[in-house]
């Protein structure tokens, strides 16, 4: 009974949105994961590396409330490259390769999203679990360099020095 309701409304949205629009949410309501083993492999180097031991983003010193689609409230922690890239107070107009920030995603107190950025050879790499670390994201979607693309070399939290 609840199915068929839930089958209904889905077809009925999906004819008001165009099957093309439709196919799309679809693809992005399930995620981007386009490498699922490098997800893993971040995933498990993450947790190796006490990462809420690093230093905060500038401007994130303590939880912060956000209205980017990555909890109601998030902590943000960068590594050693990008701190010490930060603290130079050089100009720049990339960040350095090796620069990886790591964001908690919260909601009403509980960790919901890990949300993940790594500068590398290639540009950056980007990744998004839920909780338990299940990769939702990985690799380079679209959805997330499209946001991002208006940041300070796709850096949203904060500017170059
Ligand atoms: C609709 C816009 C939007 C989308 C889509 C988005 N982000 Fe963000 N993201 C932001 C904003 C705005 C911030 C700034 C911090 C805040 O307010 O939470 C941010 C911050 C971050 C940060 C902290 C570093 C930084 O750039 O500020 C990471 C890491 C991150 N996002 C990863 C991702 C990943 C991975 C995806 C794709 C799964 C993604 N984001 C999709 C808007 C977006």
């Amino acid at each position: 009974m609840m199915k068929a309701f839930s089958r209904g409304r889905l077809g009925t949205w999906l004819a008001r949105a165009g099957v093309g629009i439709g196919l799309v949410s679809l693809a992005a309501a399930c995620g981007d994961n386009q490498d699922p083993a490098g997800a893993e492999a971040l995933w498990n180097a993450l947790q190796g590396s006490d990462y809420r031991g690093w230093e905060r983003a500038p401007g994130y010193d303590a939880r912060t409330p956000s209205n980017a689609p990555h909890g109601g409230e998030v902590d943000i922690y960068i590594n050693d490259t990008l701190a010490v890239a930060l603290a130079a107070n050089e100009p720049l107009d990339a960040w350095p390769n090796g620069s990886l920030i790591v964001k908690d995603g919260f909601d009403d107190g509980d960790l919901d999203l890990v949300a993940v950025m790594e500068k590398r050879l290639t540009g950056w790499y980007w990744a998004e679990y839920g909780d338990d670390g299940e990769a939702l994201y990985s690799g380079t979607p679209d959805l997330c360099v499209d946001c991002h693309r208006s940041g300070a070399d796709f850096v949203r939290a904060f500017g170059f020095p």
